[in-house]
């Protein structure tokens, strides 16, 4: 069942005409990737759909329903949670004060705090401290907020961004555990294998256009994309 839907969407900033009637679909239950180079207009994508970057023309519907251009908190509010490039932890607040304020601005659901700590156990060992964390526990956590939201689609931005090899690897573990729990993701993830292994179909973006997208087996198969628009 189709759950987010971009049609023809168009994004500026400013002057800069960014996502160029960009479309594209997430179905209940998939992992899809935002491929593409640097600036080809992936993190703007996300904050599109999250209503953080306004939509001049085009569509965005989630369930159905027209949301583009809707206020953050709503969007939030109907089930749609952002994981930043740049994270946005509270390093003054403890563990827990930042996974409660996530919370108020989500949905009821299986993601509990306790919950949370149990499937995060370094943030559980920190929870009433104050959240000066390592880059990997900062990611933890930015993951953390947006599961305790409940919501139905995940969006990802580069979650392994920055962080050493080993680290990275205990993330990817993360996302790929979320995943096999049957959550939706939509993933930018710069690495083109990892985000390969990770999901069932992908787009590729250049310019702020989908150049190419379909199962991962078909980008894979399209080796004149890859190579042009991702250099593998
Ligand atoms: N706040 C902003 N103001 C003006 N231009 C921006 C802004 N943010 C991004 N851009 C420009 O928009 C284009 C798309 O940027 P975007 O951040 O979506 O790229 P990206 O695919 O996420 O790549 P990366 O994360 O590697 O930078 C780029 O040309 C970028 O320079
Ligand atoms: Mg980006």
């Amino acid at each position: 069942m189709k759950l987010l839907e971009l049609e023809g969407v168009n994004a500026f900033y400013d002057k800069s005409h960014i996502l160029q009637d960009l479309s594209l679909e997430v179905n209940e239950g998939e992992v899809v990737a935002l491929l593409g180079r640097n600036g080809s207009g992936r993190s703007t994508t996300l904050k599109a759909i999250m209503g953080l970057v306004s939509v001049r023309s085009g569509a965005i519907r989630f369930h159905g329903r027209a949301i583009q251009n809707h206020a953050p908190f709503n969007i939030a509010k109907q089930g749609i949670a952002l994981v930043p490039e740049d994270r946005r932890i509270f390093p003054n607040l403890t563990v827990g004060e930042n996974l409660r304020l996530a919370a108020l601005s989500g949905r009821k659901g299986p993601w509990t705090e306790a919950r949370i700590y149990e499937y995060f156990h370094v943030l559980g060992e920190r929870k009433d401290k104050p959240a000066k964390l390592s880059g990997g526990e900062q990611q933890m956590l930015a993951i953390a907020r947006a599961l305790i939201a409940n919501p139905a689609i995940i969006l990802l931005d580069e979650p392994m961004e920055g962080l050493a090899p080993l680290i990275a690897r205990n993330v990817e573990d993360v996302v790929r555990r979320i995943r096999e729990e049957g959550n939706t993701i939509l993933l930018v993830e710069q690495n083109v294998e990892i985000a390969m292994s990770l999901s069932d179909r992908g787009y590729v973006l250049s310019n702020g256009r989908v150049v190419a997208s379909g199962t991962i087996a078909e980008l894979r198969a399209d080796a004149a994309a890859m190579q042009r628009y991702l250099a593998v």
